[in-house]
């Protein structure tokens, strides 16, 4: 998939400030979403989403504790031409800071996090969500926050609607939205397309197999954090027809899994569409006399292959193929899937 710039005009900032200002397609559809006369975003690095709130809300409040990046903040929004931003430098939790921001419609806060930890928890955002809805209760109910998106719905202590957003097909951005802001308990977003999936009640989970069918699909990963498996195929069901059998689940390994059905369909939250080839033992030499005859140019390995090898195993398959076709190679237990991925416009 084509990789996209991450901003339109690049902002000024530190390489690392750089690094986590938040993408230009996610800021912007958030930005969409908490749209409001006045909203306060009271952790603002170099001002990465606030150049965004402040073109979809009347009037923008930003607090940033680091008077360099608040300095940033400003000539980002001075260079998209926005005067309807004020900017506070100092501790969102300190008192003075508090006072001087009135009532507002929506509070903002996509808080600092270590770069690493083993596990993220909402432990180690600063400042801290629990501080920051106690701070600013008398402002408002309407509450959003960022979050590390490596967290699973079972980890986020607090009643909230739990956005996780896929950005080019990775994981990239967890939004946790409270009070008037909350409309399900989780959702899955896939950019730039803006499609979303939502929660539906009583759905059985999606029954595992071992057995690869016709055509495999790949989720989006904001469908697989977001828990939302079963309403995903529930939805590829309905568009199949009763006829074409349900969907279930291939378990590839820890990281990959894919849904298998005979019923070839599109759908909006399916990262890549596939045509299975063949499924054979995981025999490189073999796999590649078979490819030889199928018009195939590249293999993308989507196997756990140890780093030292993967350039072993690449070339071994890939010798001497010629044609213009890309093929997925994935691995389970020794087996080999060999998928040709369709739909891809
Ligand atoms: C992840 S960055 C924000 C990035 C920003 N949303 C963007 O897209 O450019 C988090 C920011 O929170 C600031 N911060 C941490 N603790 C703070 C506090 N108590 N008050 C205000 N800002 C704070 C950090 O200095 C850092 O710039």
């Amino acid at each position: 998939m084509a990789r996209r710039k991450q901003f339109e005009k690049p902002l000024h900032g530190d390489k690392e400030s750089l690094r986590f200002a938040t993408p230009e397609p996610i800021a912007r559809y958030r930005a969409q979403r908490l749209r409001s006369k006045v909203l306060a975003d009271v952790s603002c690095g170099i001002g990465g989403q606030t150049v965004f709130f402040a073109q979809q809300c009347e009037f923008v409040y930003a607090v940033e504790i680091d008077p360099k990046k608040i300095e940033y903040a400003k000539q980002n929004c001075a260079m998209y031409g926005l005067e309807n931003v004020k900017f506070i430098c100092g501790d969102a939790l300190d008192p003075k800071v508090i006072e001087q921001i009135p009532a507002v419609d929506v509070i903002f806060s996509d808080p600092f996090r270590p770069a690493e930890e083993n596990e993220r928890h909402v432990s180690s955002l600063e400042p801290g969500i629990p501080n920051v809805l106690a701070a600013y209760g008398e402002k408002t109910r309407n509450f959003a926050f960022e979050a590390p998106p490596q967290m699973p719905p079972e980890r986020i202590p607090f009643d909230c609607e739990k956005e996780y957003i896929s950005l080019d097909g990775q994981l990239n951005r967890l939004t946790l939205y409270f009070g008037g802001l909350k409309q399900y308990d989780r959702m899955a977003v896939a950019l730039p397309a803006g499609e979303g999936l939502i929660p539906k009640y009583g759905l059985p989970q999606v029954k595992e197999t071992d057995k690869m069918k016709l055509c495999a699909y790949e989720p989006e990963p904001s469908v697989v954090a977001a828990e939302l498996l079963p309403e995903l195929a529930e939805s590829m069901i309905q568009m199949a027809g009763p006829l074409m059998g349900g969907f279930e689940l291939f378990i590839v390994d820890k990281k990959r899994l894919l849904l298998t059905s005979d019923a070839l369909i599109k759908q909006s939250m399916i990262k890549n569409h596939y045509l299975v080839l063949k499924v054979c033992p995981f025999e490189p030499k073999e796999i590649n006399k078979f490819l030889k005859g199928q018009n195939i140019g590249s293999v993308v390995l989507r196997a756990g292959v140890k780093p030292e090898e993967y350039w072993e195993v690449r070339n071994a398959v890939e010798k001497d193929l010629e044609g213009n076709k890309t093929v997925h190679l994935f691995v389970k237990d020794e087996i080999a899937i060999l998928c040709e991925v369709i739909f891809n416009d």
